[in-house]
């Protein structure tokens, strides 16, 4: 049994054996608790080790980090703090640990913990977050197929780059060095292992659509690579995401079922996390004590989340939202970094002021300026902006961007051409407009980035099990 049925069960002097890590070790000669703990749980369970049962020259191997099996029968607890305990009667050590185990009982910085990826898992912090950010996946995948959506594995390794920001990294089996080239001394890539040039893929929306105009409304789930050079709390080189795509969908549509799905997710959180998200709350409150009375949050954790949950998001168009951040106070006590004004690429600093300040809930921006958005987004009738939406976060900034996409062939060859790319390299996507167009939608959700907005966390990097970001790529 795991140590989260344990815990559960009814003591009644029963037979039981915990298998685990120990945690700590308090007590004298006469009598040992040790705390052991399996993952199944932030709870740990107690096992008590009285003088006379168990070997001295075993128990002194029972220290923080050592892997063990104890036998012995399940009682209600004497102390306070759990409800039930274990009076050992053997103990079995499956692997001892030294005072270098990193993962001693007391507090660490979350840097510390970084340097040490390979044992972090062994903090309640970290069994925290990839027991919720496990909840959160398998909640996405309940609310498509419970919606009717179809599951569909779009490539990793692909040759066109659906974003069109040259971001990616080069899939080749050529040894660095000795890459064959051609007559114009370039590298000829009709000799790598795929023929062409390839990469990594950005984002699996372009198959993504192939499948949702024929299966009508599919969602991906996978991970995706971006080589570029952000070092921030908010980006990594590898993450996940969710990319839903459905035929017959208009924008209006897009930001129903966007909604919709983040509601449902962090409410399955809520209701299936919870031990895990009261201690994340907790951890949260001991880290807001240390910042100045301004800088705290109004609300806690679990507060905020069910704000999200409770409350529509605020919707209007990227020419609303450039005006009311040009009549800002912000604006005009000049406290931008960045100029404001139409056509701008919206920055973090921008988008945290509509949603922390400004409307104080999430927020829902759309239409904007065509230039400033991907080729494939439908353009609008104004023929300056686009029907694209990104869905902007307290604390994360956007944690999705969609888009209606453009159905008619003429005008998607036309944009593609006027941003550089060759018709010929995505002649297959352009084929589903020559064939059976259908007006269609759909939008990518960062997971990585919705972990952190649901655990309360800081740093992206804490919330993934192995960060790959530039010049990190260790565990
Ligand atoms: O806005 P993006 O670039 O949109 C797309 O890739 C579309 N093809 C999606 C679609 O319409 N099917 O990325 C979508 C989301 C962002 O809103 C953000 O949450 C996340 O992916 N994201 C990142 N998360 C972590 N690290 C990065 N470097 C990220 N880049 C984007
Ligand atoms: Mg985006």
């Amino acid at each position: 049994m795991q140590i989260k049925e344990l815990l559960e069960q009814k003591p009644e002097g029963q037979q039981v054996t915990i298998k685990g890590w120990v945690r700590t070790k308090r007590g004298q000669a006469t009598i040992a608790f040790i705390n052991i703990n399996d993952g199944s749980t932030i709870n740990n369970i107690q096992a008590v080790a009285e003088e006379g049962k168990i070997d001295q020259e075993i128990l002194k191997k029972v220290t923080t980090g050592a892997c063990v099996a104890i036998k012995g029968a399940l009682v209600a607890s004497a102390g306070s703090g759990q409800a039930v305990e274990v009076i050992a009667d053997s103990i079995e050590i499956y692997g001892t640990a030294d005072e270098t185990f990193p993962m001693q009982p007391k507090k660490h910085s979350m840097e510390f913990l970084r340097e040490k990826a390979h044992l972090r898992f062994r903090t309640n912090t970290f069994g925290a977050i990839f027991r919720i950010r496990h909840a959160l996946a398998f909640a996405v995948h309940k609310y498509y197929n419970d919606n009717g959506f179809f599951y569909l594995h779009t490539p990793i390794i692909t040759a066109s780059d659906a974003e069109g920001a040259g971001e990616m990294f080069r899939v080749s089996t050529f040894e660095p060095n000795k890459a064959p080239k051609n007559e114009a001394g370039e590298v000829d890539f009709s000799q790598d292992f795929f023929g062409r040039e390839t990469s990594l893929t950005v984002s699996g929306q372009l198959e993504g659509e192939l499948g949702a105009m024929a299966l009508s409304k599919i969602y991906t789930f996978g991970p995706t690579f971006r080589a570029e050079n952000s070092n921030t709390t908010r980006h990594l080189a590898e993450f996940w995401m969710i990319e839903p795509e459905v035929a017959f969908y208009e924008l209006e549509d897009n930001m129903n079922l966007a909604e919709d799905f983040v509601k449902y997710v962090i409410n399955y959180a809520l209701e299936n996390c919870v031990d895990d998200l009261n201690f994340l709350e907790k951890r949260l409150l001991e880290e807001e004590k240390s910042k100045p009375q301004n800088e705290r949050s109004e609300l806690s954790l679990l507060e905020k989340l069910r704000f999200v949950v409770e409350n529509s998001f605020e919707r209007l168009t990227y020419t609303e939202a450039i005006d009311i951040l040009l009549k800002s106070k912000a604006n005009q006590k000049k406290q931008f970094q960045f100029p404001v004004k139409w056509g701008i690429d919206l920055q973090s600093e921008h988008e945290r002021y509509l949603v922390e300040k400004h409307f104080k809930k999430p927020v829902i921006l759309t239409n904007y300026p065509k230039e400033i958005k991907a080729f494939y987004m439908k353009q609008d009738e104004d023929g300056k902006t686009v029907r694209a939406m990104d869905v902007l976060f307290p604390g994360i900034g956007e944690i999705i961007g969609g888009s209606q996409r453009e159905d008619d062939y003429e005008k998607l060859v036309t944009r593609v051409k006027e941003v550089g790319i060759d018709p010929e390299n995505i002649w297959w996507y352009l084929d589903t407009r020559k064939f059976g167009s259908a007006p269609h939608a759909g939008f990518g959700l960062g997971f990585e980035r919705l972990v952190l907005f649901v655990t309360g966390m800081g740093n992206i990097r804490d919330v993934i099990p192995f960060p790959r970001t530039p010049k990190n790529a260790e565990f």
